[in-house]
């Protein structure tokens, strides 16, 4: 795991915004996987920027998103297909056809997961992968006991996953309770992992990702097993862990090494 830590949100948005950025200057054609929830905003709103200023474009990119509420059509407020049209996908120039959200409508919702998998192995896999990161140690909608090889299924929220998101539903709102998720093994097929976290409530999530034990109990340490994972902190959700100042210094290691190789 490559571990960086940025002063504070926004900074964490800039870096993993110049990572796409980088990616979509390099491969004009790569198959991203994208995250919903409050994290991954910022990102979103510099890649349609750079978008703008025409640093990029999305007209060759596939993307596939990590999950859907079972129950919830894409034109619901609260769906992660509504959320991903409206931060990203009508701001930017990628066909419709092109952006993969599971669908939570599905007849068959056993049989749309796989077929899920089945698109994006015929897409050739994942380029990059966009991950947030629950209270819980959750990635996409895997939650503990969720089993480290995992693919799309669908999952049963905990209690604590409903009352986290909650916040975006009106009170006495219908709030489903199971989804469509890329499983763990799904995930850790993605060539590469960008993981962002911040906010204290996150640090002891990341301690356990990062320094805990490889278990099912904090479904992002299966990251550990990742060969090209990259995991982006603030200060407050970098907070809780001991080898703090390591990680650091591996970070001004790195940047010295690719600077004196002409890399940087
Ligand atoms: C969203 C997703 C979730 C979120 C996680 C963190 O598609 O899969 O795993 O990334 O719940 O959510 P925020 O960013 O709202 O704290």
């Amino acid at each position: 795991m490559q571990i960086v830590i940025q002063a504070d949100a926004a900074a964490v948005a800039e870096y993993g915004a110049a990572v796409f950025i980088r990616q979509l200057q390099q491969q004009p054609a790569s198959v991203l996987g994208l995250a919903t929830g409050s994290t991954p905003v910022a990102l979103y709103q510099r890649l349609i920027r750079a978008y703008q200023q025409g640093e990029i474009s999305f007209r060759q990119v596939k993307t596939f998103n990590l999950d859907e509420y079972l129950g919830l059509a894409g034109s619901h407020p609260q769906s992660y297909r509504y959320f991903m049209q409206q931060q990203l996908f009508k701001h930017i120039d990628i066909p419709a056809t092109a952006t993969a959200v599971p669908d939570g409508m599905a007849a068959d919702p056993i049989a749309a997961c796989e077929h899920y998998e089945q698109q994006i192995a015929a897409a050739g896999g994942i380029d990059l992968q966009l991950l947030g990161l629950g209270r819980n140690g959750h990635i996409g909608f895997n939650e503990p006991s969720s089993g480290l090889r995992s693919r799309t299924r669908i999952k049963t929220l905990t209690q604590d996953t409903i009352k986290d998101n909650a916040r975006f539903f009106q009170p006495g709102e219908y709030q489903p309770h199971l989804s469509l998720t890329m499983g763990i093994g799904t995930i850790l097929d993605a060539r590469k992992v960008i993981l962002l976290a911040t906010g204290k409530a996150k640090a002891q999530a990341v301690k356990a990702m990062i320094e805990g034990p490889l278990s099912a109990s904090c479904p992002a340490s299966a990251l550990q097993l990742h060969q090209q994972a990259l995991v982006v902190l603030d200060e407050e959700a970098a907070s809780e862990l001991s080898q703090l100042e390591f990680y650091r210094h591996i970070e001004r290691e790195n940047a010295s090494l690719l600077a004196r190789l002409g890399r940087s």
